[in-house]
């Protein structure tokens, strides 16, 4: 059952070490210039952002957890009520659970009760996009919570190595488009940990899509998840899911990557974990930055406000220490990148002192 794998998927990421090993985020590479005269005041800082032209009071995406069970609409009501409280958007996780049965709706719609005006974001995954009926999920899914956005996710690598893996993505593109086409509210296709390339972006520009969520790799590993659900059933899915723990495209990357190739709003997510790193994907063109698995414990155990509350502040230090009043600002400051995430960038194609001096 759905329901039981999305309680096995928390439970394993409350319990278990499911972050990246031996990829990085490429984040620690990206250095913002320090301004030793930042010229004005501390609070002077205004952290306010908007994405696909909503208001939000800093550019933070709380990313797509969960649903479908009761633990999973307690957490859905704690990060609604913060996303509300700190007018931050956010992201539900795979709605497929309550498509297939309605009386589980109540675990997604709890969101938008406690969060009547923040920007949400419904989620459903290609893989079901490509079976029958996909036009009616799409519709029931953005009604569900009167989505602001849908977030179509990516997860090729997760269904490999489940071994009841929805592994058909023929024909992915072409479904993609007739979503986009179909709807009115802006669709960003997001990827859940192993990156997008300036290849896919491209295609998924010409397929209208209007934003892509990287999900780099360098954070959450869904190799990792995996492995450990089925750790006592095969020793086959184990080992796979060993072997592509670090499978991806680091965060930093796949950011660049999408954002160079195309003109799509770009939310970079995947191990962005403190407000540092939100002031540097922010400083390399995002509009703004997404986090999952560092905000779930602190909604179960009752601290997610003060997490939120940390990060922001971060956020704020970082944009003092440059010297930025507005987000606006922070956009235009130099930044240098160094090492395997330069190396990488140049491999592809991209410069990447471009960013250095502006
Ligand atoms: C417990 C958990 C459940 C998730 N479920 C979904 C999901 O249903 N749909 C989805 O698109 N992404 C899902 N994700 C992926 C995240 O949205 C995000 O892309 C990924 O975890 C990388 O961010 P992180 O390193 O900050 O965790 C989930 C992540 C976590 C930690």
């Amino acid at each position: 059952l759905i329901e039981n794998r999305k309680a096995d998927h928390i439970r394993i990421c409350l319990t278990k070490d499911v972050q990246a090993r031996r990829i990085t985020t490429g984040l620690e590479d990206v250095y913002l210039i320090h301004r030793a005269l930042p010229e004005m005041s501390f609070e002077d800082v205004d952290t306010s952002a908007s994405l696909f032209g909503h208001r939000l009071s800093a550019p933070v995406v709380i990313e797509a957890m969960t649903g479908g069970t009761l633990e999973a609409e307690r957490i859905n009501r704690v990060l609604a009520q913060a996303a509300e409280h700190f007018r931050i958007a956010m992201g539900v996780g795979s709605q497929r659970a309550a498509l297939e049965r309605r009386e589980l709706e109540h675990t997604f719609r709890v969101a938008r009760d406690a969060a009547p005006n923040a920007f949400l974001i419904g989620n459903i995954g290609l893989s079901q996009l490509l079976k029958k009926g996909w036009e009616d999920k799409v519709k029931r899914a953005v009604e569900m919570i009167e989505a602001d956005a849908l977030a179509i996710h990516l997860n090729a690598l997760q269904e490999a190595i489940q071994p009841e893996g929805d592994t058909n993505f023929k024909e992915g593109l072409e479904r993609i488009k007739e979503v986009a086409s179909n709807l009115q509210i802006p669709i960003i296709v997001k990827e859940t940990g192993a990156g997008i390339a300036y290849e896919e972006a491209k295609l998924l520009e010409t397929a209208k899509v209007n934003g892509i969520d990287v999900g780099g790799a360098g954070g959450t590993s869904w190799a990792a998840v995996e492995s450990y659900r089925e750790r006592r059933e095969s020793a086959k899915v184990r080992e796979l899911g060993e072997t592509f723990w670090d499978w991806g495209i680091p965060t930093a990357v796949t950011t660049i990557e999408v954002l160079k190739s195309t003109n799509l709003t770009v939310i970079a997510s995947g191990g962005i974990r403190t407000g540092i790193d939100v002031a540097k994907v922010i400083a390399l063109g995002a509009e703004a930055a997404g986090l999952a698995w560092p905000l779930l414990k602190p909604a179960v155990e009752g601290y997610l406000k003060d997490a939120i509350r940390g990060l922001i502040e971060e956020l704020r230090v970082s944009m003092f220490l440059t010297g930025s009043k507005t987000v606006k600002e922070l956009e235009h400051k130099p930044i240098v990148i160094t090492g395997k995430t330069a190396q990488w960038l140049r491999a592809r194609g991209f410069n990447p002192e471009e960013y250095a001096i502006r």
